[in-house]
């Protein structure tokens, strides 16, 4: 479904991604994991079509989307859900859930019942303004919304930053029940452990490279990953 390969990316005239390959086949989820300033944000934002300087190929079903502008790539059903959310905090939590349909309205019932499923919070805050809601419930808003679009590929930025224990295995519970329903999703995130729990593959981002990648599994006994991210 997604294919990147040889992706270089700048920040000015500073290289900061070289040379990344990565794929996500229709149905998986995949992780990038990596520490801060690894890259990772500045990956996702050219795979959404948010950053201009960079080289190589990003394939999204088959087509090349490098270049391609945000709301291009958004239409092909590439859903981001950024690092800093985004939310519009004056508007209420329905109004926010209707901005994410993009044009999609014959989806809307059928996602708008699988959102309230996922997140109850949600449809019990219908009306209450986005922006005085806790954190945990902005980041649930912040995947609904991306979800309201029907999404081929989902792919978000460090969903669980900032939020307490319980607020993250919430979240990745919704990320499981998404996968199990079929969905395919790429996923960036520093904590290591949950992302190769519910991940099939992972690739590990080092100063802008991927250093290791394999089953999930299979990286979570890999002695580096031991050691570097999981303090053993
Ligand atoms: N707009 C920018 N201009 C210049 N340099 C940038 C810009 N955005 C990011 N960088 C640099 O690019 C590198 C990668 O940053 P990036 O935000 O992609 O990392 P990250 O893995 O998402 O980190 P974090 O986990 O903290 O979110 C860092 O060295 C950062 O300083
Ligand atoms: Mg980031």
């Amino acid at each position: 479904m997604l294919e990147i390969s040889h992706l270089n990316i700048s920040h000015d005239h500073l290289q900061v991604v070289w040379d990344l390959s990565l794929s996500v086949k229709e149905g998986e989820i995949v992780t990038l994991i990596g520490p801060n300033g690894s890259g990772k944000t500045t990956t996702v934002e050219t795979i959404a079509g948010l950053n201009k300087k960079a080289s190589g190929s990003v394939r999204f079903l088959g087509k090349e989307i490098l270049g391609m502008p945000p709301h291009q790539i958004f239409k092909e059903g590439l859903a981001l859900v950024p690092e800093r959310r985004e939310i519009f905090s004056k508007m209420s939590v329905g109004e926010n859930l209707q901005l994410g349909i993009a044009g999609k309205e014959n989806a809307r019932d059928r996602m708008l019942d699988l959102v309230y499923s996922l997140f109850p919070v949600l449809h019990e805050r219908e009306k209450q303004q986005a922006g005085t809601m806790s954190g945990g419930e902005q980041q649930m808003l912040a995947i609904a919304r991306a979800l309201m679009s029907d999404p081929k590929l989902l792919v978000l930025d460090e969903p669980s930053t900032g939020l307490s224990p319980l607020l993250v295995a919430q979240v990745f519970r919704s990320l499981e029940q998404l996968g199990r329903g079929g969905l395919t999703i790429l996923l960036l995130e520093q904590n290591v452990r949950n992302a190769l729990d519910l991940c099939n593959r992972g690739y590990v981002l080092e100063n802008g490279r991927i250093v290791l990648e394999g089953k999930a599994k299979d990286l979570m006994h890999h002695p580096h990953i031991q050691k570097a991210y999981l303090g053993f």
